[in-house]
């Protein structure tokens, strides 16, 4: 909780500000109903009606400090709270981004999602509410008290002793809530990451007609939600029920011990009016309790997540072979620690020459190029780019270096340009070219507005082949050092495929290149291809060595092009 309090010290003048409105219009508040009683008490019975229009007016005076008090306070608390939220969520978003693709996999996104939405609201809440009436209740409690003392001691004891007849079961009531407003938090995440699946695979869901069953496991997801919140609600729901009989109760216990004492029938208005404030702000310091258990728990949520150390430490290590642009020395990786998914991988490109990777999904493919961009270290062996080791290199230099288009990768909702540059400012002249290597010139034409047409959101007005060719264009647009298309056309005819893999090669002849593909057609002309099986190279060579010697590579070739070696 420190740190997501830290974030409060640029409002501190208007958290100053506000908690001291707030003092200032509860305690004019309080001082009310005691001048009632006094011109009940004292000034009725004299009929002296002078002095009971000053004190109106200064009960009107005070009413206004309470009205204009409260209002200002409750204007600042929102500022506070949402100028504290704004830069709690800037700072998480910002760690997001630069979070350790391990760190993303640890935490989870949809439990990125819900830090940056709900806990960062319930941090707001805290704040806003204990601004409000976190200030106001305590003094309302106290104050309320000292001002029945002042009315009247002996009423003020009958007052006294039903505090702890309320404070006890509200305390309890309070300790046994808050847990379960935890699991309410918990089962919203869960429900992020449900809607979140779902949105992303809606078309999948329609294909296979599971929208049903999608909206059954919802319902499962919703359900929980709503119950935990329902048992939550249901508990803290006996509080304002249960304040009010025993409220009650001690109004007739005053009313019926000031008949006894034959107290003032001022004295009797001013209790009941202090004696509902006292119960009221005990109310409140129960909610005020919950919200602030709840925005400790998001706080400690958000914290975690800020806390994360992303930077990837660079360090001094022994350099590759020279005259190597990219070279694996028997490097083996395992996502979770037990088995590999990457073994003894070793091989080694010159400068403007092309790897093709090629073997079943889940072989490897997208680890290799993970380990090459450093997304993930190494556990065994090395990875050099350039004749460093990756680990020696900060990763942003390195990664500046690539063009790559990953597996699945997405574009903007933005113009085709802007896509295509993703905020280089590279030269239209560049821009254009890699359009035209990458085959999308022609289709970026006959768009609505060329290069600046805007797409739709994940450019859901594309065809797939369209998308891959744009985004072919974003990976070369950088003049880059390095080639990497990760799956990048798969959704291309041969014909527009073999065009685009010419143009590359003819115009970024200087780039080293790694090809994923399904397709030994794709990888065909490759200097060298790798056939991996289960994280194993089960084959490696160009094209006709592969032909004549790998089983493997053979046989999908000739379920592919209908050849036989
Ligand atoms: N982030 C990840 N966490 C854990 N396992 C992963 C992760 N990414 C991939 N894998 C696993 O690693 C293996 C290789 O995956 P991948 O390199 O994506 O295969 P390919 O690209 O050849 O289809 C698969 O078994 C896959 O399930
Ligand atoms: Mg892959």
């Amino acid at each position: 909780m420190k740190k997501t309090l830290s974030y409060l010290k640029p409002y501190a003048g208007g958290l100053a500000l506000g908690m001291a409105t707030k003092i200032a219009g509860s305690a004019a508040e309080l001082v009310l109903p005691f001048i009632l009683s006094h011109i009940i008490d004292d000034l009725i019975p004299l009929k002296n009606s002078g002095r009971i229009y000053v004190m109106g007016g200064v009960m009107l005076l005070f009413a206004l400090i309470a009205l204009g008090g409260n209002v200002l306070a409750n204007r600042l608390s929102a500022k506070v709270a949402g100028g504290m939220t704004h830069d709690i969520r800037y700072d998480l978003f910002r760690k997001t981004c630069y979070l350790k693709c391990r760190q993303v996999d640890e935490v989870t996104v949809p439990s990125l999602i819900s830090r940056l939405t709900s806990d960062t609201y319930y941090v707001n809440q805290m704040v806003a509410r204990t601004m409000r009436m976190g200030v106001r209740a305590p003094i309302l409690l106290f104050g309320g008290l000292v001002f029945c003392f002042l009315l009247n001691v002996k009423l003020a004891l009958v007052l006294l002793a039903v505090v702890p007849v309320v404070a006890v079961p509200l305390y309890f009531i309070t300790r046994k809530s808050v847990p379960m407003y935890m699991s309410v938090q918990k089962s919203g995440d869960k429900m992020v990451r449900s809607v979140q699946e779902d949105i992303t695979g809606i078309r999948v869901i329609k294909a296979l007609s599971k929208t049903e069953y999608e909206n059954k496991k919802f319902e499962g997801v919703a359900g929980d939600l709503a119950s935990a919140e329902f048992d939550a609600q249901r508990i803290m729901s006996l509080t304002n029920p249960l304040t009010s009989l025993i409220l009650n109760l001690g109004l007739v216990g005053v009313i019926v011990t000031g008949a006894f004492l034959s107290s003032e029938p001022g004295d009797i208005t001013g209790f009941l009016t202090y004696f509902t404030i006292v119960l009221n702000a005990m109310l409140g310091i129960s909610k005020i309790f919950v919200i602030i258990s709840r925005g400790a728990a998001s706080s400690e949520r958000i914290e975690r997540v800020l806390a994360l150390d992303e930077r990837e430490p660079v360090c001094e290590l022994p350099e590759g072979d020279e005259g190597y642009a990219v070279q694996f020395k028997d490097v083996s990786f395992s996502y979770n620690g037990k088995e590999n998914n990457i073994s003894g991988l070793s091989f080694a490109l010159k400068r403007g020459q092309s790897l093709g990777l090629i073997g079943a999904t889940g072989s490897g493919k997208s680890t290799v190029i993970n380990l090459l961009m450093r997304f993930y270290d190494v556990t065994g062996g090395a990875v050099y780019v350039g004749g460093k080791d990756v680990r020696s290199v900060p990763a942003s230099e390195l990664r500046r270096r690539f063009g790559v288009v990953f597996q699945n990768d997405f574009l903007m909702a933005d113009s085709v340009r802007a896509n295509i540059d993703y905020g280089r400012g590279l030269s239209e002249a560049a821009a254009e070219r890699a359009a035209q290597c990458a085959q999308a010139a022609e289709f970026i034409a006959g768009l609505s507005g060329g290069m600046d047409h805007d797409l739709a959101q994940k450019a859901g007005d594309l065809s797939g082949g369209q998308k891959q060719r744009l985004l072919v264009a974003r990976a070369l647009a950088g003049e880059p050092e390095f080639i990497v298309l990760d799956d990048s056309s798969s959704a291309l005819d041969y014909a527009t495929d073999s065009k685009m893999r010419r143009a590359i090669a003819r115009n970024y002849a200087a780039a080293t290149k790694v090809i994923v593909a399904q397709r030994v057609s794709s990888v065909k002309n490759c200097d060298l291809i790798i056939v991996l099986d289960d994280g194993r190279v089960s084959g490696m060579g160009t094209h006709d060595e592969l032909m004549a010697n790998c089983e493997e590579y053979r046989a999908i070739a000739s379920t592919q092009m209908g050849v036989t070696a």
